[in-house]
């Protein structure tokens, strides 16, 4: 009995306390790591796809960033990953479901992969890896989802992107609900525009495209602040007057409206 005792301790004080940040190569995701080396936590598992980007993020602290290249979308890799998880058995004390992209284009020059891959990583992504980390989260522990402020309002010219957010939002709230009795947080993070990498990948020379991104902001403010609200288990976390102002301003009006104000200032 005693000894069971000595080895269940030595478990506990031994059992490694990390963050997951997915996209963790670039722009906010990368902001994210940054951030979260201030916190008491062992080690960062750093995932994206191009390993020399990840490459560069863990000379950040090489002794406490570990890189795994892996594309979310494909399901072995998502499998791997939580054999890494089972086999190692650490705390997450931070999930950050970061990785996304979007694209601005009418939805004639989308194709039928590119709107799917949208969906498998913008949102189906999100639910693999919360559902893989849960097992391994205590109380205190926290989930941050990157939503965005398309969540509040339908965006015509990047249709599926917005609609993936809404689903990041509402998948976020909800489960925050279900974990409260493991004490376990849940925060949605739904920036405005934000200078990061997102454009090269988002512009594809369609015939229609988004083109204005007002009150656009450095990444590292909104990890700073998501990581803020999500210790005190806030259930949004939006950086800026502006986003806080569209995202009430959509809420008392008609979504019809929302988007013709949209398309005024996107100067189609
Ligand atoms: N920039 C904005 O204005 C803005 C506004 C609101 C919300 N957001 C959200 O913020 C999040 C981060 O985007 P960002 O602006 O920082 O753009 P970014 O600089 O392009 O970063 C995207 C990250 O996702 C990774 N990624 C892309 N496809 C992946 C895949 N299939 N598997 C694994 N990782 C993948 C990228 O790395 P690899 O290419 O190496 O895989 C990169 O690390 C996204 O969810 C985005 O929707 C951005």
């Amino acid at each position: 009995m005693l000894i069971r005792l000595f080895f269940s301790k030595v478990n506990i004080v031994s059992q490694k306390k990390i963050a997951i940040v997915t996209g963790a190569n670039s722009g906010l995701g990368k902001a994210f790591v940054e951030g979260l080396l201030q916190e008491p936590i062992d080690e960062i598992w750093a995932i994206a796809r191009n390993e020399a980007r990840l490459l560069e993020v863990q000379a950040l602290a090489p002794q406490r960033i570990r890189i795994f290249s892996a594309d979310l979308t494909e399901p072995l890799s998502l499998s791997e990953f939580e054999t890494t998880l089972t086999q190692e058995q650490p705390c997450v004390h931070y999930l950050v479901n970061n990785a996304g992209f979007a694209k601005f284009a009418d939805y004639e020059s989308l194709n039928m992969h590119e709107s799917s891959n949208l969906i498998d990583l913008n949102a189906k992504a999100v639910v693999q890896m919360a559902l893989r980390s849960i097992p391994f989260m205590n109380q205190g522990s926290c989930i941050i989802n990157i939503g965005s402020l398309s969540a509040f309002l339908p965006l015509p010219y990047m249709n599926i992107y917005a609609a993936t957010k809404v689903f990041v939002k509402n998948y976020s709230l909800a489960l925050r609900e279900e974990l409260k009795p493991r004490g376990i947080h849940v925060t949605a993070v739904c920036p405005g525009w934000i200078d990061t990498n997102l454009y090269a990948r988002a512009e594809i020379g369609a015939k229609k495209s988004v083109n204005t991104f007002t009150g656009m902001v450095k990444p590292d403010v909104v990890a700073q602040k998501a990581i803020r609200d999500a210790k005190v288990n806030r259930p949004l976390s939006i950086y800026g007057f502006l986003p806080n102002a569209v995202r009430i301003l959509a809420k008392f009006l008609p979504a019809s409206l929302c988007m013709r104000l949209w398309m005024l200032q996107q100067k189609f």
